[in-house]
């Protein structure tokens, strides 16, 4: 297969962030550091990574940023929505996750990203409210409202390319119905306002509209229905989701892996989480907790394949909790219990206790996925970017195939397609001619 050419990544980038809550604006805030020289970007597979070229003997492990052309993070400008007035100074402070003594150094280029007024019904998110909020006489007249305001960052900052990441609150949880069958049918959907079209699809939709490339971060539906994949087919525009794989979940892709190489048979997995920010009070929720538990859960089937060891996982009891626990923050403690089998039938214990900070885990996500989801679209890639699944608990997938979850196969994908992007041989770690 011949690499595809890939257009250079002058100019600005607009990063479109719907939701400016916890994790936008630690990585608004994040990059703004970085630029500065007041912080590093580490977690940041795109600032950070490297990658081996050619065979092991060579010694050739450029930096990913140095093999693909990325934009700049000098070239970066980010806008976005909220249902809230506050300014990305006032959301960081309200988020708490960032010390004041790094914000203060950053105030006023914090402060001019002032959210747009966002498109929101509580009907999808049953535990916020609030006043910035747009008015339309249907949901297509929102659509053109976002799609006003995207065409007018684009001119009010001379930007080149944009993308969009979704990094509001999870909707309640949705199944796809009639309206998300083709772009007809939802456009119809748009214009009699029906209830099957979450605030977050009037996004998805503008964006694609607009010729901008589509991340979700959340679990809801959104850019996964049918309607959507068609339209990003038509518009040539690459798409990603959903649910950024952060804490548990991450460790559970780690773990599990491991586990099952080794064909130990697990009986059972409790995990439970407290976390006290904004996302876990709409968590708290059943119906959004719905959509996130689906998420959550799915990522050991597939992981362990009980249908090809069923003595090993077949009767596997899977719980996930998550409890909104207000005096933790964003700093979300997570346990695992895993009950395994060994052999004979010996039974054995692991336990996890992650101390971990979900923002800071999750803007390094943000970076990499709005720059390589650019990269993609310059490389003329369009549709599932599947090789970015190593950023999802959800990846989304081809009908008719299964999702990987296990993270190293997903990192391994992942870096084949830099090589292939950019003509280089693929690494297949078969390494015989090492021992010819
Ligand atoms: N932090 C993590 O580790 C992590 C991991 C996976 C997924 N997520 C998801 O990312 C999203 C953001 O997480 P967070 O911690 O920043 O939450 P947050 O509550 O701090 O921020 C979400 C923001 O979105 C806004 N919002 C909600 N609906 C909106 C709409 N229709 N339009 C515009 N703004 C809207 C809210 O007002 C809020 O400010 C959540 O859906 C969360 O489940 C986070």
């Amino acid at each position: 297969m011949k690499n595809p050419e890939i257009a250079p990544a002058d100019g600005k980038l607009g990063i479109l962030l719907v939701g400016l809550g916890a994790v936008s604006t630690t990585t608004i805030a994040g990059v703004i550091a970085i630029r500065k020289g007041l912080a590093r970007p580490i977690g940041s597979l795109t600032q950070m990574g490297t990658i081996r070229l050619g065979k092991r003997t060579e010694g050739r492990s450029p930096k990913i940023k140095e093999i693909v052309p990325l934009a700049d993070l000098d070239n970066i400008v980010f806008g976005g929505w909220d249902i809230f007035e506050e300014n990305s100074y006032e959301a960081a402070r309200t988020a708490g996750v960032l010390e004041a003594s790094l914000l203060d150094q950053i105030k006023p280029e914090l402060e001019a990203i002032k959210p747009w007024p966002a498109v929101f019904d509580q009907r999808y998110v049953k535990r916020l409210d609030g006043p910035n909020v747009k008015k339309g006489k249907n949901k297509k007249d929102l659509a053109e409202q976002v799609r006003a305001d995207i065409r007018n960052f684009k001119k009010q900052h001379r930007l080149d390319r944009m993308v969009m990441v979704w990094c509001g609150s999870t909707e309640v949880f949705m199944k796809e119905s009639a309206a998300h069958q083709s772009i007809e049918a939802f456009e119809k959907a748009l214009e009699a306002n029906d209830p099957a079209i979450p605030s977050s699809m009037v996004y998805t939709y503008a964006a694609l509209m607009e010729d901008v490339p589509y991340a979700n971060g959340a679990p809801n539906l959104s850019v996964d229905i049918p309607a959507m994949m068609a339209l990003a087919q038509r518009q040539k525009l690459p798409v990603v989701g959903k649910d950024f794989k952060t804490g548990q979940t991450w460790m559970k892709t780690v773990i599990a892996p491991g586990i099952k190489a080794r064909l130990l048979g697990i009986e059972g997995w409790y995990s439970t989480n407290i976390l006290g920010n904004r996302d876990g009070e709409v968590l708290d929720d059943p119906e959004s907790f719905k959509t996130k538990e689906e998420s959550k859960k799915s990522v050991l089937d597939y992981i362990l394949q009980p249908q090809l060891y069923p003595e090993l996982y077949k009767d596997l009891y899977h719980v996930v909790r998550i409890n909104y626990y207000p005096p933790r923050g964003d700093n979300k403690e997570g346990w695992d219990n895993i009950d395994l089998v060994g052999w004979l039938g010996y039974k054995m214990q692991l336990k996890i206790d992650f101390l971990c900070r979900d923002s800071i885990l999750a803007a390094p996500i943000v970076l990499d996925l709005a720059l390589f989801l650019d990269l993609a679209k310059r490389a003329g890639m369009s549709g599932i970017q599947e090789w970015l699944s190593f950023y999802f608990k959800s990846p989304m997938h081809a009908p008719g195939l299964y999702p990987e979850h296990d993270l190293f196969i997903q990192l391994m994908k992942l870096k084949n397609t830099l090589r292939y992007m950019v003509g280089e041989e693929l690494i297949t770690h078969l390494g015989l001619e090492y021992y010819d």
